[in-house]
């Protein structure tokens, strides 16, 4: 009796990393693999990594460590995404009973490798060193989130800032044609949803390899796709960040009234060093249009605290900018080095407890702004999205356009379903929320 396929996945990282495993857990599927939800359960045992930040290699070889023994029961594991391509065969060495490891630029080899595995090859490799110009696309994502759909547009990045791994975990940069997004909008419409997220690590660098939409044009015409009510995109490189990107949202109220663009710092030395290739007032330069909008376009940023040289200055110019921009919401990182990366090369010279202080102090500085920002909210009646439900504060919980979450109570005997709306009146704010009841 041929016993069946199983596999237990789990996703670290990125909300990229998040829709590839979507379209792993489809191709697994497609391969006649049951999911199932624990590690002892599963037959393959796939982590999808992610290395960004803080030793995150270790983390996984870490719990790699935890599991090992399941490899004496039979279980097969297989290493993806950032970590894998960034160790390759190193993972072997460290972790003979993985054998498997594959970068996200080789997960259309996918049903060949996994053929591979049960054929009883041990050290199968999908790793591309930024050589395919292939995306991966796939018919058969198993969709997981239960309010929006996601769409990939553009894969891997030729940014090359000086602190980050990308570059070399995700290959280069290269988009998917309009028609093949356009064709997975109205599909992810069909399906039943209406929020649609386009993702991209830079998803404002996107050129249509059919040469016919731009990136603003993509987001309208994603916006007019039958069914759909709310568009967002993540992440906006403000290099590539155009004017007509603010017309779009102004144009479609199906554009969501938000705009994630890191600015990393606020000193044009800093920037220089970190070779993001615009300077401060460039950037603040986007923000003025951003806020000259129509529309209440809310916005936030990623920030990194601590970069290899950053003076006390230098940091105080980042939390200049902050109080400029009043963002709604913000990230704060510690630098870490990365692999292969060129700031490596420099003198990571702030001592960590400096960069804690730093990104203390921006947070606190953060939180004074947003609950000013969130404040203003009190009183008005917005549409919400609903994402689930807190039992424990029996609170519906959402968010609104800007991307706020709103937790809100309703008197409805049955909560509504994840990917309903509801209008809502705000009665009270916090820095990081919104509560109110349906109305
Ligand atoms: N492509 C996006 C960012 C993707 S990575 C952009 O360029 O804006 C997400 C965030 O992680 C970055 O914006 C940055 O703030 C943070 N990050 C990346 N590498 C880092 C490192 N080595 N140390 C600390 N934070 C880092
Ligand atoms: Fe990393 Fe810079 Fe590319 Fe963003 S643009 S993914 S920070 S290299
Ligand atoms: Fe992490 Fe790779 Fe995403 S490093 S943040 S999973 S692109």
């Amino acid at each position: 009796m041929a016993t069946e396929k199983t596999f237990y996945l789990e996703t670290f990282g990125c909300q990229m990393n998040a829709h590839d495993s979507e379209k792993v857990i489809g191709t697994l599927q497609q391969e006649g693999y049951r999911q199932v939800d624990q590690e002892e359960d599963a037959g393959l045992i796939l982590y999808n990594t992610c290395s960004i930040r803080d030793k995150a290699e270790q983390k996984v070889f870490n719990r790699l460590n935890d599991y090992k023994k399941l490899h004496k029961a039979g279980k097969r594991f297989a290493v993806l995404g950032c970590v894998a391509q960034q160790e390759g065969e190193k993972i072997f060495e460290r972790a003979p009973y993985v054998s498997l490891v594959s970068g996200s630029a080789s997960y259309r080899k996918l049903p060949a490798m996994l053929a591979r595995l049960e054929a009883g090859e041990t050290r199968i490799t999908g790793l591309d060193d930024r050589q395919t110009d292939e995306t991966f696309e796939t018919e058969f994502t198993a969709r997981q989130n239960p309010y929006r759909g996601y769409i990939t547009i553009i894969e891997g990045c030729d940014k090359f800032c000086a602190y980050c791994v990308v570059p070399y975990t995700r290959g280069k940069e290269r988009s998917r044609g309009s028609n093949s997004v356009l064709a997975e909008a109205q599909k992810i419409s069909d399906l039943g949803y209406s929020e649609i997220q386009l993702l991209g690590q830079n998803v404002n660098s996107y050129r249509d390899p059919e040469g016919k939409l731009t990136f603003a044009e993509l987001l309208a015409a994603v916006g007019q796709v039958g069914g759909i009510r709310r568009v967002r995109f993540t992440t906006s490189h403000p290099r590539d960040f155009t004017r007509d990107i603010v017309e779009a949202i102004d144009a479609y109220p199906t554009l969501c009234d938000h705009v994630h663009l890191p600015v990393q710092s606020g000193s044009a030395r800093v920037l220089k060093q970190m070779a993001r290739e615009y300077t401060p007032d460039w950037y603040l330069e986007r923000v003025s249009w951003i806020k000259a909008a129509r529309r209440p376009i809310s916005l936030s940023t990623d920030i990194i605290v601590g970069f290899p040289g950053e003076t006390a200055e230098d940091f105080i110019e980042t939390m200049d900018l902050l109080a400029q921009v009043e963002y709604d919401c913000v990230f704060g990182f510690k630098y870490s080095g990365r692999p292969n990366t060129p700031a490596l090369t420099m003198i990571d010279s702030i001592p960590d407890v400096e960069k804690a202080q730093r990104l203390q102090a921006l947070l606190d500085r953060q939180r004074e702004i947003q609950r000013v920002n969130y404040a203003k909210h009190l009183g008005q009646v917005m549409e919400v999205m609903v994402e689930g439900m807190n039992p424990a504060r029996g609170q519906v919980t959402g968010r609104s356009s800007q991307n706020k979450p709103v937790n809100f109570t309703c008197s409805q005997p049955i909560a509504p379903a994840p990917g309903s709306y509801a209008q809502v009146r705000i009665t009270a704010t916090h820095p990081n929320s919104l509560v109110g009841e349906a109305v």
